[in-house]
């Protein structure tokens, strides 16, 4: 018998806090004008860790969003993956804190860090779990709360990221037509220098002498970042299609990591990709690294700019560096 995975339901949840350019203006020397123009974000979520605000409270929104929309219970989940950078902790994982939440006392549930590229590697490793018979239904989660993380005194990386989470429900199915058809995904630790957080681990730790705040946050080459992203991804979304046969234009609806419209924009035309057939919401919520893709997905499918029975392509890009690509039959 072979098995495949199915999107049976799809959730998103932020923090409350919405913070505009113009606050940044108040903070740093920049402007809403510099930030629109460069990077197409208006405006992004900040958690508040003292209300409860974290990568847990954000997934678990997401999910049991996702749940409801699949129809199913936490005693149905078998496995619970969630791509992060920014747990709540390192142990026990957020998705062992999500799984006791849920009451999915029959998962197995761990935490993927894979920067940005999280949900994707995570969907990617669900969807093995459920070819090879091992899980039925599974709770795929990209969550961030990239707040905690940031130098809010770097005006080139914290005006970009935000916090929130997207999640997905894959069951399995004996159907192909209606499944993830493919995904794809790499790495290159060659380019790690260029987006890092190089303090705060077993290298430096905190009480190392050398320790210093403004390193235990993220630390970017925008411009070398920029480059890769729009050729990996490109690349990547390409040799996926060409493996299964296809041309950009028989793909019904394309999903870019969200982390620069000019990017994004990029992307499109090298692959052809009409207006249309894709969904932006970096504007709204910024970068939020692993959780950009199952948020957009989410949105996408709920507004109707996205139908059950499409094809839908999505590519990723982030620290590592890492990238990848997936492509559903919805
Ligand atoms: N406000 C005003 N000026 C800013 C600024 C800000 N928030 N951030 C940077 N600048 C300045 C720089 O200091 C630089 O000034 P200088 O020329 O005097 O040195 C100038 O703007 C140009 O910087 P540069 O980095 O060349 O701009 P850019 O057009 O490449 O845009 C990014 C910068 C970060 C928006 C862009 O490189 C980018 O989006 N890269 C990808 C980032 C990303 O996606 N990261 C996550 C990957 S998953």
């Amino acid at each position: 018998m072979a098995y495949f995975s199915r999107v049976v339901g799809t959730g998103s949840g932020f923090p409350e806090r919405v913070m505009t350019n113009a606050e940044f203006e108040e903070i740093l020397d920049t402007s809403d004008e510099w930030i629109r123009t460069r990077t197409g974000i208006e405006t992004r979520r900040i958690s508040d860790r003292l209300k409860g605000e974290t990568t847990l409270s954000h997934s678990e929104k997401a999910a049991r969003n996702a749940m409801e929309a699949a129809g199913i219970t936490g005693e149905d989940i078998d496995c619970i993956i969630i791509g992060t950078v920014t747990p709540d902790s390192v142990m026990p994982t957020t998705a062992n804190q999500l799984q006791a939440k849920l009451g999915a006392h029959r998962a197995f549930s761990f935490d993927l860090q894979a920067a940005c590229s999280g949900f994707v590697y995570g969907l990617s490793v669900a969807d093995a779990f459920i070819r090879q018979g091992q899980v039925k239904t599974a709770l795929v989660i990209g969550a961030e709360t990239l707040s905690s993380i940031m130098n809010w005194r770097d005006r080139g990386t914290c005006v970009l990221f935000g916090d929130g989470a997207g999640a997905v429900i894959l069951q399995r199915t004996e159907d192909p037509a209606h499944s993830v058809i493919a995904t794809r995904i790499h790495s290159d630790g060659r380019h790690g220098s260029i987006l890092k957080i190089e303090h705060g681990y077993g290298k430096v730790p905190p009480y190392a002498a050398e320790y210093r705040h403004d390193l235990a946050k993220v630390q970017m080459v925008g411009s070398e970042i920029f480059k890769l992203a729009v050729r990996n991804m490109c690349e990547s979304a390409q040799a996926l299609l060409d493996s299964q046969n296809l041309k950009p234009d028989q793909v019904d609806f394309f999903l870019f990591h969200q982390a620069n419209l000019r990017i994004i924009d990029m992307c499109m035309k090298t692959l052809g990709v009409p207006p249309e057939k894709t969904w932006l919401n970096v504007n709204k919520y910024g970068n939020t690294s692993a959780a950009t893709l199952p948020v957009g997905l989410d949105e996408a499918l709920r507004s109707g700019a996205v139908k059950p029975g499409q094809l839908v392509l999505m590519a990723t890009f982030g620290g590592g560096v890492t990238w990848g690509t997936a492509l559903i039959r919805l």
